[in-house]
């Protein structure tokens, strides 16, 4: 059978010649575009003359990075000024300036087909259900992938090409928050403390300890990371993927992975591997700028965290019990102020991470509900009932601001009843 081609890197005459005619649309349809613009400013401003001032924020008049034909949205391909060219870039969206620091698109996304699973796609629905609910509520934008955007960078090594594809389609957002398709928001209420990060431009969950003495490859996860939208990302990025199957040294660094850190036996070089290897062996170049948080479930592992989604149902509902605000109905646009209020009452309560609150992110690593090929070493169901019992958990958050309550976590289609 003949191997099917893939057109990458566009290198032959025919495509150079379509990029040539594509350019020269382009360029007719910019500057029709602009003329539009100049014409329908003058306009406005002609039967507006007064209220003109900064009207017509978005149209795309003024040259930006968009512009340059060399630009590449490719992960490898050398981006240089971003910083400049973001901030240039919001110059002619002055809408968007304010908030900005505090923008952040969620990104996830799952294999470009259909789940080996009977039930993998439903998981998948409401997994990303799940996602969006979180970032209705927290005023965050959300993509979800479906494609590979780089040949080589499929599965295990997807994520670096969509994030810098994110990084450049969003100029707007100052973080990537990069969430698996596995990873369960299960603490509705609680928001990313962005501040805190404010000197750094990767956050991921990870111990010190685990990472830097006992050299474990899994003393962080890379399932879960906030990235800024920065120069520094985008060169972190190239640096990050060198190591991946774009490389054609990429045998060579799953071996050189395997002798780097303690518990690594599987020599194949994978995202979180690699990232491990640049905070333990490149920490000069790049750690300094990585924050490892483990405070608080960033991303905490399911076999632990789903035991304490019990512990928090029971802690909340003391809370609640002497804290008659907290019962208030109120509109799904206040959640936050809710959640600042119910924080106030954890802290004093002395609840912590493993004692009583909700976890922020429950993360079925390994259970791979798409495939539904879990690792062996989870007991039968247990990654199944697990994840249910997460989305209905997190859902019941959602379905009590529209008035209804699923008493039953293992069953999501058992009944709802008004609150
Ligand atoms: C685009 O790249 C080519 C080759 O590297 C270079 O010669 C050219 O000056 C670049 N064009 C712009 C607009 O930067
Ligand atoms: C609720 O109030 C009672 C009585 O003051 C107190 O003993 C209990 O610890 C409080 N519970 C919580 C969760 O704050
Ligand atoms: C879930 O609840 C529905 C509706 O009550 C019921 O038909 C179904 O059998 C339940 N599934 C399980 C696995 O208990």
């Amino acid at each position: 059978m003949k191997k099917q081609k893939i057109p990458w890197p566009f290198g032959n005459k025919k495509e150079k010649l379509n990029a040539w005619f594509s350019f020269v649309i382009a360029l007719v349809t910019g500057a029709v575009v602009v003329a539009t613009c100049v014409y329908s400013f003058s306009f406005y401003y002609s039967t507006n003359n007064f209220q003109a001032s900064g009207e017509i924020k978005d149209c795309p008049y003024g040259h930006t990075f968009y512009d340059d034909p060399n630009l590449s949205y490719s992960i490898g391909d050398l981006i240089e000024n971003w910083d400049e060219k973001r901030a240039e870039w919001l110059k002619h969206h002055p809408g968007y300036i304010d908030g900005a620091a505090n923008r952040v698109l969620l990104l996830t996304g799952s294999q470009p087909s259909q789940c080996g699973s009977p039930v993998g796609d439903f998981f998948l629905l409401r997994l990303f259900k799940n996602k969006v609910d979180y970032c209705r509520i927290h005023g965050y934008d959300i993509f979800y992938n479906n494609a590979y955007f780089h040949p080589k960078l499929d599965k295990l090594w997807a994520k670096p090409a969509a994030i810098r594809a994110s990084m450049l389609a969003h100029p707007e957002a100052e973080w990537i928050w990069w969430v698996d398709v596995d990873a369960v928001i299960t603490n509705m209420e609680f928001k990313i403390p962005l501040e805190k990060y404010k000197n750094h431009n990767i956050i991921l969950n990870g111990r010190p300890d685990e990472v830097f003495e006992k050299r474990s490859w899994v003393g962080i996860n890379a399932g879960v990371v906030l990235f800024r939208n920065c120069q520094w990302t985008m060169d972190f990025l190239n640096a990050w993927v060198s190591m991946g199957p774009i490389s054609p040294d990429f045998q060579r660094w799953g071996r050189i992975f395997v002798s780097t850190f303690s518990d690594k036996t599987d020599p194949r070089s994978t995202d979180q591997s690699a990232l491990g290897y640049m905070l333990l062996k490149q920490y000069d170049k790049w750690g300094s700028k990585i924050y490892l948080e483990n405070d608080y479930c960033f991303q905490c592992y399911w076999d632990m965290a789903v035991d304490w989604l019990k512990k928090a149902t029971n802690s909340y509902a003391n809370i609640e019990m002497n804290v008659s605000e907290l019962k208030r109905r109120h509109a799904e646009l206040d959640t936050q102020s809710y959640g600042d209020l119910r924080e106030i009452y954890l802290e004093q309560g002395g609840y912590g991470k493993k004692t009583g609150r909700r976890p922020f992110i429950t993360h079925f690593t390994g259970c791979s509900p798409c495939s539904g090929k879990h690792n062996p070493i989870y007991d039968g169901d247990s990654c199944w009932e697990g994840i249910e019992k997460a989305l209905n958990f997190a859902d019941n958050q959602v379905l009590r601001n529209f008035g209804f309550l699923r008493p039953d976590l293992s069953n999501a289609s058992s009944p709802v009843y008004p609150i």
